[in-house]
């Protein structure tokens, strides 16, 4: 596959060809799978984050539980990633679905031996076109078999578990349609980030947007200089939007908006090198006098660090 998810976006936009061969995928199986969607720095960050503590247990039906997580943390940065109008496209165009303006998610987990197991059903709800379930499975597991049926006939339509690392499987959510995930079994854990392509409302009606980094330098902390060298925090994710440039920091949950030279700025900056080796590189882009690039560079690099998105290192 040529494209898939990474902190910093939507790495690779897949051609018309691949996007031809993934529709007649969908349209043989019923659902889109997509192998190794999240890339592997993305999985390494959730399981840096994910943690048992952070679990909670809620009721769902009359004796079943939802195991889900309660951390804001990781599905903030999740779902600013998804919720890419690049995806979104991809989305519409492989599975014939109108409009998708919005992805809602969950982590949940099946444990062994816990009611965590639901029956047959639709999740057919007001604007909900397709759903997506994506394997962040701490190891391997047993059973967890998604299941896709024709309501009316009960034919199968798909069955097949989830079990690589980052895959993602999407199916359309339709009146005509019910699915289930069998109970795992044996030892290991079935965790997935799992949620639906909505019509509306749109995500980007819903960004909180930081106030201008430049000015949320941290007075609290050292001043950077031009020898120190910098990289994008461990915590942070972007992705590009038209000619802008999104940063999410998990930390403060919030996301801060670059316009095209701060996104070239934030490209390099991000990339690991020294605040010297930034400002030579900008001076070969950019007619400005060295003085200025290296004082604003030094001022936004400080405010991006104060907004936890850049470390030093
Ligand atoms: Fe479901």
């Amino acid at each position: 596959m040529t494209f898939r998810l990474g902190l910093s976006g939507l790495e690779g936009v897949p051609s018309a060809a691949e996007l031809a061969r993934l529709r007649a995928g969908y349209l043989r199986r019923h659902c889109l799978r997509l192998p190794g969607f999240f890339a592997p720095p993305l999985l390494a960050f959730l399981r840096r984050e994910i943690r048992e503590k952070d679990f909670r247990e809620r009721p769902r039906g009359k004796t079943g539980l939802e195991s889900y997580l309660a951390s804001q943390r990781v599905l903030g940065l999740l779902d600013f990633l998804v919720n890419d109008p690049a995806l979104f496209r991809v989305v519409e165009g492989v599975l014939g679905c109108p409009r998708v303006r919005i992805f809602r998610s969950k982590i949940y987990r099946m444990v062994p031996g816990h009611p965590h197991h639901k029956d047959w059903h639709q999740d057919t709800r007001p604007w909900h076109q397709v759903a997506m379930s994506v394997n962040l499975s701490p190891g391997r597991f047993g059973g967890g078999v998604l299941q896709i049926r024709d309501r009316r006939s009960g034919r199968m339509l798909y069955e097949g578990a989830n079990t690589g690392p980052g895959d993602a499987v999407l199916f359309p959510v339709a009146p005509h349609l019910e699915h289930q995930v069998t109970d795992v079994a044996g030892r290991g854990i079935r965790m997935a980030y799992a949620g639906w392509f909505l019509e509306r409302p749109a995500f980007s009606a819903m960004l909180r947007r930081s106030p201008s980094p430049v000015r949320q330098g941290g007075a609290f902390r050292s001043a950077l200089r031009l020898s120190d060298r910098v990289k994008a925090s461990a915590s942070a994710a972007w992705r590009r939007s038209g000619k802008t440039t999104l940063l999410f920091g998990a930390d403060r949950g919030v996301i801060t908006e670059l316009d095209g030279v701060g996104g070239r700025l934030w490209s390099l900056l991000a990339a690991g090198s020294s605040l010297r080796g930034v400002c030579e590189a900008l001076a070969r882009e950019y007619d400005a006098p060295a003085s200025r690039l290296e004082r604003d560079v030094l001022r936004v690099a400080q405010g991006l660090r104060g907004a936890g998105l850049l470390v030093k290192g």
